[in-house]
């Protein structure tokens, strides 16, 4: 088996020029999160056998295409969900606690006197309130649940919205059902898990985040376009809402005007899944789909499954060559 990898350098994306190329050349395709692939270019090589995504999101492909195509697309589950989940409270505690100021401050040796008033941040337990806080999950998938499961350490109560997850809400005894704009009005905290789809898009937009508490904090580990960025920039300024923690951006890598001054934001790289332990399965993961769709098997982690009952898929496998 040959493999071709089409990504020269580590801060540069692969040119659409290459990855055509390489779409052109290869049986299967192993694409990152950073990689668009389209229906124009998985049409380029009608021998191709399938794409394997190595993330769990998978917007960045065309799976209406693809399925069209009669290709399967496989992406990795489960597995890094502990690790997005938990990044997820580094993000919130981080923002509530003002830990990146507070790491400044100490190294720009600005510590000369402790003082009572010194980097005041918010409570996520009850703490000096006594009051429990509020924690709003939008995304009640694996991700969202798991975050969820966290917050009973904090003592927080937890109301969720997902108009695709209301009987898994009813059911978690963790969380309760609360429409989008109940959920942002009462929550102290609002953690974002939602797939980035046409309905989610721009979802935490100029209206929705002027619902918002004004002690609130908005933490976004799921898609960057799922929130409206430059508004967002103008509710961190204008403190519509208390503070914002990213780990991922509109127009990643880039970020909207003025994000990267304002001092209630904590702004991470797309770390979320960034655990040594958890990459390396996401890439065996990845590798293991890629090998089922090379093989012309059912991958484990297709995410179009319909696909292998379509006669665009039987017409596509009858042109593989049996031995390879
Ligand atoms: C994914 O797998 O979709 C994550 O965003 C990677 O961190």
């Amino acid at each position: 088996m040959e493999v071709r990898v089409g990504q020269e350098r580590e801060d540069e994306g692969v040119a659409p020029s290459v990855m055509l190329e390489g779409v052109r050349w290869c049986d299967v395709l192993l694409s990152l999160l950073t990689e668009p692939v389209d229906r124009a270019l998985l049409a380029a090589n009608p021998a191709l056998r399938g794409v394997a995504n190595c993330a769990v999101g998978f917007n960045n492909i065309d799976v209406a295409g693809a399925t069209a195509l009669g290709l399967p697309v496989s992406n990795t589950p489960d597995v890094l969900t502990d690790t997005t989940a938990d990044l997820t409270w580094a993000l919130l505690l981080a923002a509530a606690r003002r830990i990146p100021e507070a790491q400044e401050y100490m190294k720009a040796g600005r510590y000369k006197l402790w003082g009572p008033n010194l980097l005041l941040g918010a409570d996520v337990s009850p703490g000096g309130s006594g009051r429990r806080k509020v924690l709003g999950v939008v995304g009640f998938g694996r991700i969202g649940a798991a975050v969820a499961r966290r917050a009973i350490g904090f003592d927080m109560d937890v109301i969720a919205y997902d108009p695709h997850a209301r009987a898994q809400i009813d059911a978690s005894g963790i969380a309760r059902w609360a429409e989008l704009d109940d959920l942002l009005e009462r929550s102290d905290f609002v953690t974002l898990h939602p797939l980035l789809t046409r309905e989610t898009h721009h979802l935490i937009n100029e209206r929705t985040l002027k619902r918002m508490k004004p002690t609130a904090i908005l933490v976004n580990v799921s898609r960057g376009p799922v929130v409206d960025e430059a508004a967002l920039v103008r509710a961190l300024q204008e403190r519509w809402i208390a503070g914002a923690a990213l780990d991922v951006f509109e127009h990643e890598p880039a970020m909207a005007e003025g994000l990267r001054e304002c001092e209630n934001a904590v702004l991470v790289p797309h770390i979320a899944s960034a655990s040594a332990d958890t990459r390396d399965k996401m890439a065996t993961m990845a590798a293991e789909n890629a090998l089922a769709h090379l093989h012309g098997k059912r991958a484990p982690n297709a995410v179009n499954a319909e696909v292998y009952s379509s006669d665009a898929y039987r017409a596509r496998i009858s042109r593989f060559p049996t031995e390879r």
